[in-house]
């Protein structure tokens, strides 16, 4: 008989324990941030969670990236703030217009592919190291693997969904 807890898990329990990780990790992070900083959100999407930040975070900058504009109309970033490009180049490139290092990087361009992902990990790793202030976090729906870094406890949802946070030590 296939139980509760042997049977396989969905894409669909997957998915909510991503989605679910996701809210509680940038909202454990608002609330702990001490360190000044914009926040840098890598994968405008849909807009959902940048409206989040927006939400959570009201008193900080935040930069968005993507190679295009599909959000919905209601979060989408003014035109200061949307960095429009491809991120291997914007991101290593983003320092004179973003200014200080980031408080907090949020990198939601998992593609759920694992070598995609590796490929990916393989180079955003050491941008997003170079553009995090020290004490600033990084949430990630990538595996990313920055020396510098901390990788801080992960719930059920997070080890489940696949999702990271990490902290920069200096
Ligand atoms: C999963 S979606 C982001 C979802 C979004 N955070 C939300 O809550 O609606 C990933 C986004 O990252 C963008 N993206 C992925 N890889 C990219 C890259 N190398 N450069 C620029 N944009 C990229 C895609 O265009 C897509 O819009």
């Amino acid at each position: 008989m296939t139980t509760e807890a042997t049977r396989r898990v969905s894409r669909l329990e997957v998915f909510i324990a991503r989605m679910t990780a996701q809210k509680t990790f940038l909202e454990e992070v608002a609330a702990a941030l001490d360190v000044p900083g914009p926040v840098l959100e890598l994968g405008l999407g849909n807009g959902r969670t940048f409206d989040h930040l927006r939400t959570i975070l009201p008193d900080r900058e935040i930069f968005v990236f993507d190679r295009s504009i599909t959000a919905h109309p209601a979060s989408i970033p003014d035109a200061d703030h949307m960095i429009v490009g491809e991120i291997r180049d914007t991101l290593a490139f983003c320092g004179p217009r973003v200014g200080a290092l980031a408080a907090l990087v949020h990198c939601d361009l998992g593609s759920g592919d694992p070598t995609a992902d590796l490929v990916k990990r393989a180079w955003l790793s050491p941008l997003i190291a170079e553009r995090t202030a020290p004490g600033g976090y990084v949430a990630s729906g990538i595996e990313l693997e920055m020396p510098d870094f901390e990788a801080l406890p992960r719930s059920a949802d997070a080890e489940r969904g696949r999702y990271w946070l990490y902290r920069k030590t200096r």
